[in-house]
């Protein structure tokens, strides 16, 4: 039994209503949140996005046929009431926002019936996630999700409102168009008119952004869906959205600036949270040395130290060899935890080992100035004292130490030092830790394809004073490529871009492209180059990633209305799924037969 909303009109959401409004009749719609029927009294909790509001219901107000259809309410019923605001007869629900009013109902309907959902609307929910995203119509109901989501549009407006005001004009870039490479694999669609032909989803609106600087336009944004067919976890997801923007005549530091104040607006707007500017700078270098990742989390301590001139004359030779070789000994001091067992211990010293390090030495510091330690044995009384006095080492502390090349102990040891802080409990959750990267290399190279690729991507401009060394030693030229990081997670990143041909010529050649291969894949850029390009630089935000840690959430589909699960497909709609074979023959498609066995 549906009922119609005729002549009926809703005034307010369900939190609209306060004790301002008592002695008002109101009309208000939404879910039956929780029905509790007290023998000739009724107390509906009503629901909507806002949140909840009791409603009483009793035969005198409402009439016999009313009161019939109350007693027949269940969870998820969704109903029309017709009511006076009251002051709550019963106990104050200081944990509600109506919690001191009601709504005594004069009028009730149903305008629509539900099913027993599969699982109850309630916040901090303990069902399963795929049950979750296979019914997300209803677990999007559920407060934590709103919650979430209107943060997000909230972020979205305002990112709308500061960028408009500082003269960036919203622009759409294509969704069907060519492969521009970031790196990752590209969503591709067949075209019907040109069979055998491909559009590509676009993994950033990159290369039309950079066309828009070149046509004039001078401050572009965009929030923007990308598409890049890469392994998910927890903060990535197949498509996903950017706020996307590119500024011309600009350098670094205007493209800095107006991100501060950008970030600055958003978290003062929604979180009340003051970012302290400007914020800090850090370059890519100095992050690797000293926490091991190129997106610290600066919430705490436990820093690397890099200790291989201390031991580099010691009689450990895994310490000395792997300084001999070049490579290096690095540390970290874990205040206090001297103490772990050595089960414990065993535990970090495989999981360095999954970490990329060869092995793990270990020494803690005893009550007695003695140590316990994997490797103390070789070495001497006062080689030991100097290894520890470089670690800063104190009674109760372990110290935990990689001899490998550079790159791959800073890496491992940055990676224990994550897990060791989340074991321990080291991360103050409510800090919002901001922090620039700067100064990437501009190249990185690829084992898999044996030759240099783009660290950030092949438009990024070379910093100046590195030009000369992009024949003799690619590998140590800076870019002028920077990451904005919350919290050790990478939120958004940017470059200022080459916009002289023979700069990206170059570029495209140490890349390993020929200049036939660099112009099939990117004429249309290299020759509005030669129309006139103004400088410019731009950065894009993950847009997913900063609402998932402004919301506190651990998982970026928490953010998202429809989001993927790990294989990329959406429990709730079962795609990717198959399609007619007419379909495919209009697109002159066909699948391998063996596709099963595979
Ligand atoms: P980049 O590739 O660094 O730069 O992407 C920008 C930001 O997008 C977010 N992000 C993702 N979020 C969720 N799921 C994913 N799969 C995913 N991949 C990336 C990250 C990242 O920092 N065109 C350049 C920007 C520029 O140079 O202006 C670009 O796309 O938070
Ligand atoms: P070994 O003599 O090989 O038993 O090594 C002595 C200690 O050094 C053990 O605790 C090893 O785990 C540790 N170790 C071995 N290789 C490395 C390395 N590359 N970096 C740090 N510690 C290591």
């Amino acid at each position: 039994m549906a009922e119609s909303m005729k002549g009926l009109k809703r005034s307010h959401r369900c939190t609209e209503l306060s004790s301002a409004n008592i002695g008002e009749t109101v009309t208000v719609m939404g879910w039956v949140h929780k029905s509790r029927n007290k023998g000739g009294i009724i107390f509906v909790d009503l629901r909507d996005r806002t949140g909840l509001l009791q409603i009483i219901f009793e035969e005198e107000d409402t009439g016999a046929e009313d009161f019939s259809k109350a007693e027949k309410l269940k969870s998820e019923y969704v109903i029309a009431v017709v009511g006076k605001v009251e002051k709550r007869s019963g106990a104050v629900n200081p944990n509600l926002k109506t919690g001191d009013i009601e709504i005594r109902a004069s009028q009730l309907r149903i305008l629509s019936e539900s099913e027993t959902p599969p699982f109850p609307v309630e916040e901090n929910s303990k069902t399963k996630e795929e049950l979750r995203l296979k019914y997300r119509y209803i677990d999007l109901r559920r407060p934590d999700l709103q919650r979430n989501l209107i943060m997000r549009s909230k972020v979205a407006n305002i990112t709308r409102q500061f960028l408009s005001e500082e003269g960036f004009l919203e622009i759409e870039t294509p969704m069907l168009t060519k492969s521009t490479p970031e790196g990752a694999r590209d969503y591709l669609v067949p075209s019907r008119v040109h069979q055998g032909n491909f559009y590509a989803l676009p993994q950033s609106p990159q290369l039309f952004k950079q066309l828009l600087m070149c046509s004039g336009y001078d401050r572009y944004f965009q929030i923007v869906k990308c598409f890049r067919d890469e392994d998910l976890r927890a903060d990535r997801q197949p498509e996903f959205t950017q706020i996307d923007l590119e500024l011309s005549f600009a350098d670094i530091e205007d493209v800095i600036d107006v991100n501060e104040r950008l970030l600055h607006r958003i978290f003062k707007e929604v979180l009340d949270i003051e970012i302290e500017l400007p914020i800090k700078r850090m370059t890519y270098e100095e992050a690797m040395d000293r926490y091991g990742s190129d997106k610290p989390d600066t919430r705490f301590g436990m820093e690397l130290v890099n200790v291989s001139e201390v031991v580099k004359d010691c009689s450990f030779t895994v310490f000395t060899d792997t300084v001999a070789n070049g490579g290096s000994v690095r540390g970290i001091n874990v205040k206090g935890q001297g103490a772990m067992s050595r089960k414990k211990i065993d535990k970090l010293v495989d999981l360095s080992k999954d970490f990329g390090a060869k092995g793990l030495a270990y020494l803690s510091i005893n009550e007695d100035g003695t140590y316990k330690s994997s490797f103390a044995k070789f070495m001497t009384e006062e080689e030991l004292k100097a290894l520890v006095d470089a670690m800063d080492g104190q009674v109760g502390d372990l110290l935990l130490f990689v001899a490998d090349k550079s790159e791959v102990a800073c890496e491992a040891l940055g990676s224990l030092r994550l897990e060791l802080a989340n074991q321990l409990d080291l991360i103050n959750k409510d800090d919002f830790n901001f922090l620039w990267v700067t100064d990437f290399p501009l190249l990185e190279y690829s084992e898999e394809q044996d030759r240099y690729v783009a660290k950030h991507h092949p438009f990024t401009m070379p910093a100046e004073e590195d030009l000369h060394l992009l024949d003799t030693d690619p590998g140590k030229v800076r870019s002028k490529a920077y990451d904005i990081v919350l919290n050790g997670t990478e939120i958004g990143g940017g470059s200022v871009r080459i916009y002289q041909s023979d700069v990206q010529e170059k570029m495209f050649e140490v890349l390993g492209f020929s200049k036939e291969d660099a112009y099939e894949r990117f004429g249309f850029l290299l020759n509005a180059f030669k129309y006139g390009v103004p400088p410019h630089a731009g950065l894009a935000y993950g847009l997913d990633r900063l609402i998932m840690l402004m919301a506190k959430e651990d998982s970026i589909r928490d953010v998202i209305a429809f989001p993927k699960v790990k294989d990329a497909s959406c429990l709730m709609t079962d795609a990717p799924n198959t399609v007619d074979v007419k379909q495919l023959d209009e697109l002159a498609i066909s699948i391998k037969k063996d596709l099963d066995k595979e």
